[in-house]
């Protein structure tokens, strides 16, 4: 048995695929493009397990998918590749459109030709899993409940609305053609792995250096926090008893004001590595500009996940973020290597 994964050289892709190596023999066949948010080195301990092939790859390479289709005959695709951050999506969108709606598309393509010609007992337990994000619903207000699956789209950046336009996809390709699908909407994610472009590692990573910490706007923008390694074994939920067709909301319970968010971030690192002048890194935080149709609220509402599926995520943002933390401190190395070269460029063309 194989399952095929995509975008498994980011962050939540790596982690997926670690986290499944670990607890299943069930081997992986990895395909990453390796964009600037693509590591190989996210995956270098699985170097020389037979039991995971990487593959550097285009999603949208229907040529290439397909042949890896038919050599491997996986049970399931699991749908990571993205381009993934929001900022980035603002600044230029054409990647955005490129990889997460046609990329989504020809993906969809490639695996429905491999699934129609499967036979039927393997075509019957065969899935498709599209790894989505909590953005495709739009912003809340303070008083708002928190989104369940029926709430209706409203993305607001480039970054939204390409993963509501993939998501729209799959669910035709389901109800058109019968593809089995599923489909997760999870909100915000940290960990081990996270590219220092995004609030949580940059913050880290801006402290240790001594380097300004931004903040967008007021910093009272609300994001619902989920463990990394939550997220991972809410999709192993739900590819093995979610219902086809149907999409999962997946979330922590963990609403923080980014504001609050990096306060903690500065506690934690004034226990486990103070600064050499003995102050906090509090004093290092910087209100900038605020992003062009910044959303003010994600909440995600995760009961249909427990009560159909019984999950239940195990870290709360404490425990996480302690842990989260300590990754960072114990891994210079990974980002010393990640933040040379563009990851410059990007800090200087977002910041100044
Ligand atoms: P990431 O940017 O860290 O990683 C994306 C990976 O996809 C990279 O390894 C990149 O090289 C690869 N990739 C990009 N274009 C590709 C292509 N055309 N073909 C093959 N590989 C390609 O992103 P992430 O944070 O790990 O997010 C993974 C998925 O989860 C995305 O679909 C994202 O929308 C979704 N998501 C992310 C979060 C979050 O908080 N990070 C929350 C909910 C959903
Ligand atoms: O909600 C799920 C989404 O979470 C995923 O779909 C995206 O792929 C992922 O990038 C993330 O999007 P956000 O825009 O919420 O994440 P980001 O870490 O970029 O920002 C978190 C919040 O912090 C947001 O309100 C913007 C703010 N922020 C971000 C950065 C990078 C700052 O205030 N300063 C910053 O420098």
């Amino acid at each position: 048995m194989t399952i095929l994964v995509t975008g498994s050289a980011g962050f939540i892709g790596a982690n997926f695929v670690l986290d499944w190596l670990g607890g299943t023999d069930e081997s992986v066949v990895s395909l990453d493009k390796l964009t600037y948010a693509g590591n190989r080195q996210n995956l270098a301990s699985l170097d020389g397990d037979s039991r995971h092939h990487f593959v550097h790859g285009d999603i949208a390479d229907q040529a290439l998918v397909s042949a890896l289709l038919a050599q491997h005959q996986p049970r399931a695709v699991l749908n990571f590749a993205a381009e993934s951050h929001v900022d980035r999506s603002i600044l230029g969108p054409e990647e955005f459109i490129q990889t997460n709606i046609v990329g989504t598309f020809r993906l969809l393509e490639s695996v429905k030709a491999y699934w129609q010609q499967l036979p039927a007992e393997r075509a019957g337990t065969f899935r498709f899993l599209h790894v989505s994000t909590d953005e495709v619903y739009g912003s809340l207000g303070a008083a708002d409940a928190a989104f369940t699956e029926q709430h209706q789209y409203e993305p607001n950046s480039p970054y939204s609305a390409s993963k509501a336009a993939s998501d729209h996809l799959v669910r035709a390709y389901h109800h058109t053609y019968g593809l089995p699908v599923l489909t997760t909407n999870c909100s915000n994610n940290y960990g081990p792995y996270h590219f220092p472009e995004k609030l949580i590692p940059l913050v880290i990573h801006n402290a240790l250096a001594g380097k300004e910490l931004p903040i967008y706007g007021d910093g009272q923008q609300v994001r619902d926090w989920l463990y990394v390694t939550d997220h991972c074994s809410a999709i192993r939920r739900v590819l093995a008893d979610g219902k086809l067709g149907e999409t999962y909301n997946v979330g922590g319970w963990n609403e923080k004001a980014n504001l609050d968010v990096v306060k903690t971030l500065c506690a934690i690192l004034d226990q486990e590595q103070p600064r050499a002048d003995g102050r906090s890194y509090a004093e290092q935080i910087a209100f900038v500009k605020d992003r062009p149709g910044h959303d003010r609220r994600y909440a995600i509402d995760a009961g249909k996940l427990e009560r159909e599926l019984g999950w239940k995520p195990a870290e709360t943002f404490e425990t996480g973020i302690r842990k989260t933390v300590r990754w960072y401190l114990d891994h210079q190395a990974w980002v010393a290597h990640i933040t040379s070269g563009a990851y410059r460029e990007w800090m200087s063309k977002q910041y100044q």
